[in-house]
């Protein structure tokens, strides 16, 4: 295993893909703070804070948090000193104005992405998943209609962002399904080839 120590990663792909149960051992290896958009919004709708009560219905309907407050409270969350050198972001950028936004935000640091971890897996898998944590935890975004639509909302916003983070030569992409440790073993994989061949390049 290649000892790299804070990159600038992202870790995408469809609702229920397993992004949040990855990105903590990966930030781990890493030495970087995961972030993830939906738990920041869900922290504070929990907290009942002015931007809580903002995207509180949003979430709960499965539509996306317009892109100018999103990018904004990532902003913020990049300027914290933990993120300086590194950071994991779970569930950001999800639509092609939020990559830009992001670009803007590395672009006065002279910092750019190294990789990006495509979690790859079916319709049916994700959803099967997301309605056995509707049982266990009761996430307001996780009856069968908004699961259905969230899934809609990345094939048609997030999805298209693949290619282009492809045509940047740092997609990673890796297959989803099977257990959480088959799954930890492929990214650690994918991310080892990905970051030594930028090394040696
Ligand atoms: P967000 O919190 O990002 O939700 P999501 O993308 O829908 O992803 P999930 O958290 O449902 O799934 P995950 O891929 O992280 O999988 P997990 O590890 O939890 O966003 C929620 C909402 O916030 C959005 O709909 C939007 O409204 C808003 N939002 C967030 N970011 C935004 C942005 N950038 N712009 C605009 N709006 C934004 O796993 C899922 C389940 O599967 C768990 O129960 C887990 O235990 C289980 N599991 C995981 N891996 C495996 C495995 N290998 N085998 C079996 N089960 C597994």
């Amino acid at each position: 295993m290649t000892e790299t120590t804070h990159a600038r990663l992202l870790i995408i792909g469809p609702p229920g893909a397993g992004k949040g149960t990855q990105a903590s051992r990966i930030a781990e290896r890493f030495q970087v703070p995961a972030i993830s958009t939906g738990d920041i919004f869900r922290a504070n709708i929990k907290g009942g804070t002015p931007l809580g009560q903002q995207v509180q219905a949003i979430i709960a309907e499965g539509e996306l948090v317009p892109d100018s407050l999103t990018n904004e409270i990532v902003a913020d969350r990049l300027e914290q000193a933990d993120a300086a050198a590194g950071f994991l972001l779970d569930g950001y950028p999800r639509t092609v104005d939020q990559v830009h936004a992001l670009d803007a935000m590395l672009a006065p640091k002279n910092a750019a992405l190294d990789a990006v971890i495509l979690l790859e897996a079916d319709v049916d898998a994700v959803v099967a998943r997301l309605l056995k944590r509707a049982e266990l935890e009761g996430r307001a975004d996780d009856t069968e209609e908004v699961i259905r639509h969230r899934q809609e909302i990345y094939a048609d916003q997030t999805a298209p962002l693949i290619e282009l983070f492809s045509e940047r030569g740092i997609l990673v992409s890796v297959d989803g399904l099977g257990t959480v440790e088959e799954v930890a073993a492929r990214i650690a994989e994918g991310l080892d080839a990905k970051l030594s061949s930028r090394v040696g390049s």
